[in-house]
Formats: structure tokens, sequence, C-alpha cells
């Protein structure tokens, strides 16, 4: 198969160097675009990223001498790519996503902006590709002939969400309670700075709250007509916190269903998961989507966060609450699984349902 090329909006972050390093070897995609900040503009991507490439290993060979375009240079990223992942941040990803949507580039998002828009999927292939479905309906809508948006949910919510998916299909999710120790990269770079966050706990992150409580019921939410009709009769509450840890977003869960399950029943169901992407064999795919640690301390970010190369959802801590049904712990990658490598599943979804060609 020839590779798709694609563009990434935002390279030179946090979010974006991930993509740098998870597309350099892609089977399926190719970097041909560019783009960051106007203090990065001109530059190549080495140049550009002088002192602040985070990754543990080099910059690929392939991306270091590539040209960092400005963002408005949408005529260039249309004769060269096919596809756009975006990884910028607020106002910026408001107005470009929707410029490169409009010129004609499928963009896959991680920002937080159009999560709530409701003819724009925020997906986590593993539990609602069906509501791909809505793309026609988004392009028709906005005149788009060819471009779309699709987003992927905040960086803390898969590690909850993918244990928590099969088992609403069978008992019917009703409450939450869901406190994340979220780690210092999910705040970009520079981020928190180091005096308020050495010794520390954080108890308040912008916005967190609020996106943990809603953007769940529109995952778990139904494609009618012309928009996504959210999940009605969950209640959520969530605390998010940030905590000195580098890369890997906890979660401690409660949970209270319709019909109580068993806790053999939920380990059976997680032992025995096999996601949508494993059998279509996407790329980036793990082996093993929910991993399931015995030991009574894990998960634990050191130790958890690059299961399945940063993919899998590591859970640990099953046990029965004293106030709901159950609770557990869930850990997953933040800037892996909750952002460059959930972005690139996504568009491996969307090239194996046929959006993306
Ligand atoms: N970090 C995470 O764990 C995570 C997880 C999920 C989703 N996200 C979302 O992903 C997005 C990026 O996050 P991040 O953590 O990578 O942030 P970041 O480290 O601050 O990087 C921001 C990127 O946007 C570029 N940028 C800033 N202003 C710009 C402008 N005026 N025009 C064009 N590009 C501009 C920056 O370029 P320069 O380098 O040139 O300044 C940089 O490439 C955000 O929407 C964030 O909410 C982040």
């Amino acid at each position: 198969m020839k590779r798709i090329p694609i563009g990434i909006l935002g390279a030179t972050g946090m979010v974006g160097q991930q993509y740098l390093r998870l597309l350099a070897d892609h089977p399926w995609f190719e970097i041909t675009f560019l783009c960051a900040s106007p203090k990065s503009a001109g530059k190549t991507y080495a140049e550009a990223v002088q002192q602040r490439w985070h990754q543990a290993t080099p910059i690929p060979d392939q991306a270091s001498q590539l040209h960092v375009h400005s963002i408005d240079q949408i005529k260039i990223a249309l004769e060269r790519c096919r596809c756009i992942f975006s990884a910028v941040g607020g106002d910026i990803a408001r107005e470009y996503e929707e410029k490169y949507a409009a010129a004609g580039l499928p963009v896959v998002s991680n920002a937080s902006y159009h999560r709530s828009t409701s003819d724009i999927p925020v997906l986590i292939p593993e539990i609602n590709a069906s509501h791909l479905a809505i793309l026609p309906h988004q392009q028709a809508k906005r005149g788009w002939s060819k471009g779309f948006i699709v987003t992927k949910p905040n960086c803390s919510i898969q590690s909850y969400m993918l244990p928590l998916a099969p088992l609403h299909e069978i008992f019917g999710i009703r409450n939450l309670m869901i406190t994340t120790l979220q780690a210092v990269s999910g705040a970009g770079y520079p981020g928190v700075s180091s005096w308020d966050i050495s010794d520390n706990v954080i108890p308040y992150i912008a916005k967190e709250e609020e996106k943990s409580e809603k953007e769940p019921l529109k995952i778990f939410g139904k494609v009618q007509g012309n928009h996504i009709e959210a999940a009605a009769n969950i209640c959520i509450s969530a605390h998010c916190n940030r905590v000195p840890v580098l890369d890997g977003h906890l979660a401690c869960v409660s949970a209270e269903f319709k019909t109580e399950p068993t806790m053999e029943q939920v380990r059976s169901i997680w032992d025995s998961y096999i996601s949508l992407p494993q059998q279509l064999q996407l790329p980036s795919a793990p082996p093993k989507t929910i991993i399931y640690r015995e030991e009574v301390d894990r998960p634990q970010p050191r130790l958890d966060r690059n299961a399945g190369n940063g993919m899998a959802v590591t859970v640990g801590r099953l046990r029965p609450c004293n106030l709901l049904d159950l609770r557990f712990v869930a850990l997953s990658h933040n800037t892996l699984r909750g952002a460059a490598g959930g972005g690139i599943l996504n568009a491996e979804i969307l090239v194996s349902q046929g959006y993306l060609t």
C-alpha cells in the first residue's frame, strides 16, 4: 500500500513530537508537511525543537530536516497531504481545524474545542467507531466536499472508558465517581512550573472535571439523524488532580450499574476482551487492549504507562465498593494513548472504514 501523505499542526509541541516519533516508520502514513507557531516557522524541524526535544529517542532522520511552515500555509498543505493531525490548542485549533477541513483535508484533532459540537465525533475506535456515520452529515451541513473533523477525548478519559465500555454494554452504567492523578506532560511544554508541582499535588486542572463529566456521555451516545445524541441517565462526578509524574494518567474509579455485575464477571469480560482495532489488525492497536495486573500495588505510572507501546490500558485493584457496586484503578499513557497514539488509531480506523483514502 502506498503511504498516505499527512501533515501535523503543532508539530513541535509535546503531542506533536510524539506524532513525529510514532509516524516516522508508520506503514500507512508518511509525514510531508509540518507547521507550528511563528517562532518555529521558517526553521528546519531540528532547529525548531533545539533544546526542547523531550523524547527518549533522537529526532527521526526523515523529519529533522523538514521545513516548519506557518499554520496559514494551507495551500501548501493541500498540495502535499491528504490528512492533517492537529496538535494545536485553544483558539488556534478552533480557527484552523475548520479552515483545513473546508479546504478539503480530513482533520484528526487532539484539541478540545470541537468535542462538544454535536456532529463531530469524539472517537475511541474500540467504543464508538459507529459514530463515523455522522461524517456525511457534517460535510453536507458545512458544504465541505472532502474535508471533515474527528476529535479524540481528553487525555485522562481513555484510561477508564476502555475498561468501562464492555461492562456498560452488558450491565448499563448508572453512576461513576472518578478521581484522576494526572501527569505534568498533560499540560504541554513548559506546562506547570517546577516550583508549583515538585513535592506537591495540585487539586485543580482548568476545565478538566467538566470534560471528564461530559465527554463519556457523548462517547456512549448514538448517531441520531444529523447529530450525536449523548447517553442519558448516567451521572458522573470527577475530581482531577495534577501530580508530579512525567507521563501517565491514573484514575481511581467507583461504578454503579443498572444490573450489578460480580467481580468474576468483570474479570472474565476484561480478560476475554478483543477490540475492533485488534480484529481489524490496525497497526497501532496493542496486542491486548485491557491488561489486568494481579499485584495489589499496580498499576503504577512508571511501571505500566508503556504497556502495549503506550496504547494499552492497565487496570488493577478490582474490588467491591462500599458506596457503589465496584471500584478499580486504571492507567493510560497521556501523550500516547491519550494523544498522538489515539489520534493515529483514529486515522487508522478512518482508513479501514473507507473515510480516508
Ligand atoms: N499533552 C497532552 O497529554 C495532551 C493530551 C491530549 C490532548 N492534548 C491537546 O493537544 C494539543 C497540544 O497539546 P501539547 O501538550 O502538545 O501543547 P504544547 O506542548 O504547548 O504545544 C503546542 C503546539 O502548538 C503550536 N502553536 C502554538 N501557538 C501557535 C500558533 N499561533 N500557530 C501555530 N501553532 C502554534 C506550538 O508551536 P511552537 O513550538 O512553535 O510554539 C506547539 O507546536 C492541545 O489542544 C492539548 O489540549 C494534549
